[in-house]
């Protein structure tokens, strides 16, 4: 894997952009895998602004999102449509049929995974898959167990991980049990891979996925394993490399 450690968050983020950016560039047709949480978010803000002076047209790209909470539709406030709608499509006037998020509310959450991982084979796979990181080691919803997941699949969320994520509902609510995601082995298909990490909570984190074992312990290690992986970290999350 390729490790580049910028000063600050910003410039990681640009640094991203600039990667998938790159993609598009290379190839209009480009199908994205892309990300949640507040990590994307300075990176999706750059593409905007790289579409709006026209250096990018997502007109012809495909997106697959890494995953969804279960039982959460796509208006509520914390779905993970509801956040790529209001912080990218929405920007780029992307249409309905180019974009893909696993259905929170499908009634057989198996069945719409299994779905989920043909329709990416179908388009030809990922060219590019954006990443986060959680600050227990996970990808997508990948969480630290005893094996690697394969594809995509409904996992029960690790108390740590609903924990980090409660900052995003509102007061009261709870936060799902379960999340729909791609497996990891969907995720490794990917030809290539720009995960970005910030932020001194995930020091710990970075240092396992780059300098530990690969363990199923720790999800993002498995990325050791890519032919094409590059790691965008600010000097926070390197600060124990
Ligand atoms: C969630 C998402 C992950 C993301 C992680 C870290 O759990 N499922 O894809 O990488 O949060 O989020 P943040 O960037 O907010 O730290």
């Amino acid at each position: 894997m390729n490790v580049r450690v910028y000063p600050n968050g910003d410039l990681a983020s640009i640094a991203a952009a600039v990667l998938i950016a790159g993609q598009v560039v290379d190839n209009p047709r480009s199908v994205l895998g892309l990300a949640t949480g507040s990590t994307p978010l300075p990176i999706y803000r750059e593409l905007i602004a790289m579409a709006h002076r026209g250096v990018l047209d997502f007109q012809n790209v495909t997106t697959y999102n890494l995953d969804e909470y279960a039982g959460l539709g796509p208006d509520h406030p914390c779905s993970y449509r509801r956040f790529m709608q209001e912080n990218l499509f929405s920007h780029l006037q992307m249409r309905p049929e180019q974009i893909h998020i696993p259905n929170g509310l499908a009634e057989d959450p198996d069945a719409e995974c299994r779905a989920y991982d043909a329709a990416i084979a179908a388009a030809g796979g990922l060219d590019l898959q954006l990443l986060g990181l959680g600050s227990n080691g996970h990808i997508g919803f990948n969480e630290p167990a005893p094996h690697f997941t394969t594809n995509s699949y409904c996992v029960r969320l690790s108390e740590q991980t609903r924990r980090d994520n409660r900052r995003f509902f509102a007061e009261g609510e709870q936060v799902p049990t379960h999340a729909l995601t791609m497996g990891i082995a969907s995720i490794m298909q990917a030809r290539r891979i720009v995960l970005v990490a910030t932020g001194p909570n995930k020091a710990q984190a970075v240092k396992r996925m780059v300098d530990g074992p690969v363990d199923p312990m720790v999800p993002a290690s498995i990325l050791q394993m890519h032919r094409h992986a590059t790691i965008l970290l600010d000097a926070d999350a390197a600060a124990l490399l």
